[in-house]
């Protein structure tokens, strides 16, 4: 009987393409997808770590499988991701629900650990890899426009916050080329979005090239490809990548800068490495060389000792910097971090009360900026129809924004068009087609 997989993912963009390279994995030594969770026989949980709220999902995911596998004794139940290392003791000893527990530089032995539990045995890998990149495996994806790459894994950064350097390991790129050509065979695929992506993607370096020669490789690849990435660290993001950005058209004006707090104080207990006159600074350089650019940011609130002044020196650089998008999240005090021994000191009201300012304040900033697009024209690409109605498609702009317009013939999904927009909430754009849309090649540009 051929086995098939069911992967469920949680967590970051990572995790979404990890679980395409498990799935390479698999395919290749004769595994099937599964379309549905009952006709699975493995069950597999691509799983997070970064809050705790995140693992109290996975937690609760598992004791509904439980269920399920009482019912079907030969499903196997297996743990992916972040969750691997730091619980693997809890989940296979204590609680006896998983079969197995792979952590993210083990996947490419996977098929042996699922032999493993068929066995009966459990099936486990949690060791972390200096070098392993997945660089030759052919990630498995269904046909469509968008594709994420990862083009570097783990992290050395160690913000005391944050357990991704110890569940996700060291700083690690895949080569330039093999990123390059993963793109040429998503072209002749007809894909026409990628992602790079990294947990700090600015630190890439493959010993001859840096961050900004792989956009610029990636870029040219197929000017009918637009290419984004995430996530950028304030301290790395060198000039010569905001150059790079903007001399070529179809690299998204759009930039993911994790502020994390705009209190000098608390950045340095965070370890960020940064004052927040640096950060600033950079947005000001950012916005003069990519004249169009727009950022996003992540937030927490209620890091240990963090007081109101602290919260409204956060208040104060949103405002200042007016960004597009925000994900906001309240402090997770994680163990094995440096934070976790500062203490939680803030209470959880208090938390709640901070987060609520920023998500408002961050609210009233989004609605402000696309009333502020009202008139002017965006360049979309075509994904499908709207959720609502299908007299309406609906796409996204360069820099990350829902647009939805009516329907016309000639506008077939796929295409890049101008939109010139009409309306506008604070999550969604909404306007008409004006033109169809080609990025330019870069030689053509610097004609104009
Ligand atoms: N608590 C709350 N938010 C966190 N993040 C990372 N670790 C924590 C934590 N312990 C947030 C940071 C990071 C994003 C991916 O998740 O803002 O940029
Ligand atoms: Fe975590 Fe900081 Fe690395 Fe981001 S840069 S993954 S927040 S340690």
């Amino acid at each position: 009987m051929i086995s098939k997989i069911y992967i469920e993912t949680y967590g970051c963009q990572m995790n979404f393409a990890d679980t395409e390279i498990v799935m390479g994995i698999l395919k290749n030594k004769g595994y099937e997808v599964a379309k549905s969770i009952e006709e699975a026989n493995v069950i597999l949980l691509n799983t997070c770590s970064i809050r705790d709220n995140a693992e109290q999902r996975i937690y609760g995911r598992l004791s509904n499988l439980k269920n399920l596998k009482s019912q079907k004794p030969d499903l196997l139940l297996g743990i992916l991701g972040c969750m691997a290392e730091r619980l693997r003791k809890d989940l296979i000893e204590e609680k006896k629900i998983v079969d197995l527990v792979v952590g993210p530089d083990e996947y490419r032995r996977l098929p042996e650990y699922l032999d493993v539990a068929y066995s009966g045995d459990k099936g486990i890998g949690v060791r972390l890899s200096r070098t392993e990149t997945y660089d030759d495996i052919e990630p498995y994806r269904e046909n469509g426009l968008s594709a994420w790459i990862s083009v570097m894994r783990g992290c050395d950064k160690f913000c005391t916050f944050c357990v991704v350097p110890f569940t996700r390991g060291r700083e690690r790129s895949r080569s330039l080329n093999s990123v390059v050509q993963e793109i040429q065979r998503l072209s002749e695929r007809g894909f026409r979005e990628v992602t790079l992506l990294g947990q700090n993607v600015n630190s890439y370096s493959d010993g001859e090239n840096d961050f900004a020669d792989l956009l610029q490789a990636c870029a040219k690849v197929d000017r009918k490809i637009r290419i984004r990435f995430t996530t950028s660290h304030p301290q790395d993001l060198s000039d010569k990548l905001l150059f790079t950005i903007a001399e070529n058209p179809n690299i998204c004006n759009y930039i993911h800068l994790p502020v994390q707090s705009g209190s000098n104080r608390i950045l340095e207990l965070m370890n960020r490495t940064y004052s927040i006159e640096h950060y600033l600074n950079l947005i000001d350089k950012a916005r003069k060389i990519i004249p169009d650019v727009s950022f996003s940011t992540d937030i927490i609130a209620g890091f240990p000792t963090e007081t109101w002044e602290d919260h409204f020196a956060t208040l104060e650089v949103m405002k200042q910097v007016r960004y597009d998008g925000a994900y906001m999240f309240k402090y997770s005090p994680r163990e094995g971090t440096k934070a976790y021994k500062m203490g939680d000191d803030v209470p959880d009201d208090v938390k709640t009360k901070r987060l609520q300012e920023i998500i408002d304040l961050q609210q009233s900033i989004s609605y402000q900026k696309n009333q502020e697009l009202i008139g002017k024209e965006e360049i979309v690409l075509v994904e499908g129809f709207s959720r609502k109605s299908d007299e309406f498609f609906s796409g996204r702009t360069d820099t990350n924004k829902v647009v939805i317009f009516p329907v016309e013939e000639k506008i077939s999904i796929g295409d890049y068009i101008k939109v010139k927009i009409n309306k506008a909430t604070s999550a969604t754009l909404f306007g008409e087609f004006v033109d169809f849309y080609y990025y330019l090649e870069e030689d053509s540009l610097k004609c104009i």
